[in-house]
């Protein structure tokens, strides 16, 4: 994607680095940092530097490729092991994290220029999958559409074109006055901060809207389909995506409007029969209680935005139901139907 005149993926590894763009400042300051070991990537992954499953995903790939670089002597093994646990516990939802570690670990236990080369085509599989699935899921988008999005599920969630931001921004280059309705995105406003940024940047026409005013415009007939993203796909569709995606999935059944989730294959887990076996992300209750953002002045402020002493709980996904999704749009092609019910 294109920022500021220059292509840039999410994500990437040069030397023994890996680079990767700080989305915690986004959208008010645009900055790469490098992580020089497989700790400080593990650290990024945990503290949403990067986010985003695909994006989450390449980038444990390249720690674990990290690791296997950094492996001495003859306790390698358990180096590799005791990294890879690492790497899998800093975010537990998203399965592309532990089909990367999976794969690059596999990888590693024949030579680390084998690891950085499958850690490498990981990033390129998602690339590649996130366009096909723009191709594909444009055809969804009826002309002059309002569509509605939850979280980012853009290029910065995936090593570039993103999943449910694909289909938009290909419908869009065709020239589809399409208009994007952007859930803000409570607690972490991946909608309000990311999708945004990434929908102005392209010209896209779109507005934020309060995570709770999605229902009123499905109500009065502005939105004509939902596409979402998702973290992690059961072998029975039920579907893991940002906290909030499940009332819209409820709303959308109600008012007869589609709703698709876009993702790439190695999103679906088939051996977690369906959603109560995935593992839901309880994150820090501070990312409710306080907001980061820019004073009027531009100076950068976290304040406190809920009632001082109250607790608060912060479940980072929830689950939506296989029957509520209308079908899948994957690289592979478009699923009307429910996987497996
Ligand atoms: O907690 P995050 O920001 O890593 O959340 C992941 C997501 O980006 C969303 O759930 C998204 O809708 C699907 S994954 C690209």
């Amino acid at each position: 994607m294109t920022v500021d005149g220059k292509d840039y993926r999410t994500v990437w590894m040069d030397g023994g680095s890996v680079f990767m763009i700080e989305q915690n400042l986004l959208p008010f300051e645009f900055r790469i940092i490098a992580c020089l070991n497989y700790r400080e990537t593990c650290h990024a992954i945990r503290t949403m530097v990067i986010r985003g499953a695909g994006a989450i995903g390449a980038a444990a790939g390249y720690a674990m490729a990290q690791a296997a670089g950094e492996a001495q002597g003859t306790d390698k093994l358990i180096f590799l092991e005791n990294s890879r646990h690492e790497i899998e516990s800093t975010r537990p939802t998203a399965r592309n994290l532990f089909y990367a570690t999976e794969r690059v670990f596999q990888a590693a236990l024949v030579s680390p220029a084998n690891a950085r080369k499958e850690a490498e085509e990981i990033a390129d599989e998602d690339a590649a999958a996130s366009r096909r699935i723009g191709e594909l899921g444009k055809t969804l988008i009826p002309q002059g559409a309002g569509v509605a999005t939850h979280c980012n599920a853009g290029w910065l969630a995936f090593v570039d074109y993103g999943t449910a931001l694909s289909p938009i921004y290909m419908s869009h280059q065709d020239s589809n006055k399409l208009f994007v309705y952007v859930d803000e995105t409570r607690p972490r406003s991946q909608g309000a901060r990311l999708t945004a940024w990434e929908l102005h940047n392209a010209g896209i026409p779109h507005a934020i809207i309060p995570d709770n005013a999605t229902a009123w415009y499905m109500a009065q007939g502005k939105i004509d389909l939902v596409i979402v993203g998702a973290d992690r796909i059961a072998a029975n569709g039920d579907t893991a995506n940002k906290i909030g995606t499940l009332e819209k999935a409820i709303a959308a059944k109600y008012y007869n409007i589609p709703f698709y989730v876009a993702a790439p294959t190695s999103t679906f887990d088939m051996n977690c029969p369906d959603g109560s076996h995935i593992v839901i992300e309880e994150r820090d209750p501070e990312e409710v209680l306080y907001q980061d953002g820019l004073t009027i002045e531009g100076k950068k402020e976290r304040i406190l935005v809920c009632s001082p002493g109250s607790p608060a709980l912060n479940p980072a996904f929830d689950v939506t139901p296989a029957g509520l999704i209308s079908g899948f749009i994957t690289e592979e092609g478009i699923s009307h139907t429910v996987v497996m019910q």
